[in-house]
């Protein structure tokens, strides 16, 4: 994502219609905003159109996996409207954002 012509953050996503588990088949792999650029809505505005392209491309929702912990991302991913659906047989969060 840029700002002027500052880079403030990047999202990644995958797409695999043919994947195995229904989880990766539309995912959010990361996500990482600036420091000073946090807490301005960069971070909302990439899920935003992640979830877009993944309801061009006909997905019905987009995932996500998070650890948990008080520095991690959870509340973002709520805030955005993820919910948790369930856990990865590493104990971590999985989310899913319903498009
Ligand atoms: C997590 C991260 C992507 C959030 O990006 P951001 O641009 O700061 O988030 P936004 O400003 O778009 O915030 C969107 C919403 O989430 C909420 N939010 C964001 N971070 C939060 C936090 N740590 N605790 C509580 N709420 C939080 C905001 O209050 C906002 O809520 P609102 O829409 O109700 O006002 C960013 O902090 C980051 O890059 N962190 C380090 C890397 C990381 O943890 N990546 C995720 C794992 S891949």
């Amino acid at each position: 994502m840029l700002d002027g012509d500052a880079v403030v953050g990047y999202i990644v996503g995958n797409f695999d219609e043919s994947a195995s588990d229904d989880f990766l088949r539309a995912a959010l792999w990361r996500i990482n905003v600036a420091a000073e650029a946090q807490g301005s809505g960069v971070g909302k505005f990439a899920v935003h159109a992640l979830a877009d392209e993944a309801r061009k491309r006909g997905f019905s929702r987009i995932t996500v996996v998070w650890e948990s912990g008080q520095e991690g991302p959870e509340e973002f991913f709520k805030a955005v409207g993820f919910t948790v659906i369930g856990e990865t047989p590493y104990g971590e969060n999985l989310g899913a954002l319903d498009l």
